[in-house]
């Protein structure tokens, strides 16, 4: 059995190199006062891995280049935490303002970047079937992309608990959820069938999509990237936005400066030029 040498600060060999890996890979900062909580979370890796400290881990995520650590290594940095209709005003101007506006689409496309564990997506969906019909589902594309392996995961079973349901109506969650276990409900098929969820880094630019979309909601990422990847990230959501289209961000993010080629519609909303 391997002996694992605690990680802290007084063992400092490997850590900066974890966290400038994390930083020019995935975007991910952590500033000297998160320290601590990186090295937290580096630790729950060292004791899954059995790696013997921050040095071997170090050595295997950056030169070895070991993918199922890497893996381990991005997820465990992440934040993942998300909920179901989150920022409940900026999803009404949604509803009430750009929705509508795509009514008459013969595919609706709308991109979760970072989607954590779907309930961004699936939101998305429960708001398209209760105002255009569940006909309407069959039309719409949503998908959800993340840099965590294990949310993609958990987004693709679509079950939840009630701790993630919170803001999900006693109606909505009658019609659009079947219990499946002590305090977990999985989302109905249809609702699931509209959801795709792939593993991407948004990192990794310019992406990879060949049809534009409607919408891109890029919720709850940004304040993880320094300014010129939150710079690069919005102008390649720009590139697969169709003109016209809009990107949403999350109300707590200060964004306006960022924005160039984007014309800022209201909180959290900005609209792509049309040409
Ligand atoms: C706080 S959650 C936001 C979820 C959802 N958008 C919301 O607003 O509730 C942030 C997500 O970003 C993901 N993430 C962090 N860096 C990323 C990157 N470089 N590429 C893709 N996803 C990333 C994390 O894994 C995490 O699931």
């Amino acid at each position: 059995m391997t002996l694992l040498t605690p990680i802290t600060s007084a063992q400092p060999a490997g850590f900066d190199e974890l966290r400038n890996w994390l930083s020019a890979r995935c975007g991910i900062h952590y500033p000297e006062n998160k320290s601590d909580l990186l090295r937290q979370r580096l630790a729950r890796v060292q004791m899954a891995h059995q790696l013997r400290d921050l040095k071997d881990m170090a050595q295997r995520v950056v030169q070895a280049q070991q993918h199922d650590l890497q893996l381990a290594v991005m997820h465990a940095a992440s934040t993942n935490h998300t909920y179901f209709f989150r920022e409940r005003d900026v999803l009404d101007a949604v509803r009430t303002t750009i929705l509508p506006v795509l009514a008459n689409r013969p595919e609706i496309r709308i991109w979760s970047a970072a989607s954590s564990s779907g309930e961004e997506a699936f939101t998305l969906a429960i708001m398209i079937a209760e105002l255009f019909g569940a006909e309407a589902l069959k039309r719409t594309t949503i998908l959800g992309t993340d840099i965590s392996a294990p949310v993609i995961e958990r987004a693709e079973k679509g079950v939840f608990s009630d701790r993630q349901m919170e803001h999900v109506s006693a109606d909505l969650r009658r019609r659009y959820f079947a219990p499946v276990g002590l305090g977990q409900y999985q989302i109905r098929q249809d609702i699931r069938n509209a959801c795709t969820f792939r593993w991407m880094n948004l990192k990794a630019q310019p992406f990879p999509f060949t049809k534009p979309f409607q919408i891109v909601f890029c919720r709850n990422i940004l304040y993880y990237f320094d300014r010129p990847d939150q710079i690069a990230t919005v102008r390649a959501i720009h590139d697969v936005t169709e003109p016209g289209g809009w990107l949403v961000t999350s109300v707590t993010e200060n964004v306006r400066d960022l924005l160039s080629g984007w014309q800022p519609v209201s909180s959290g909303i900005s609209r792509k030029g049309v040409r």
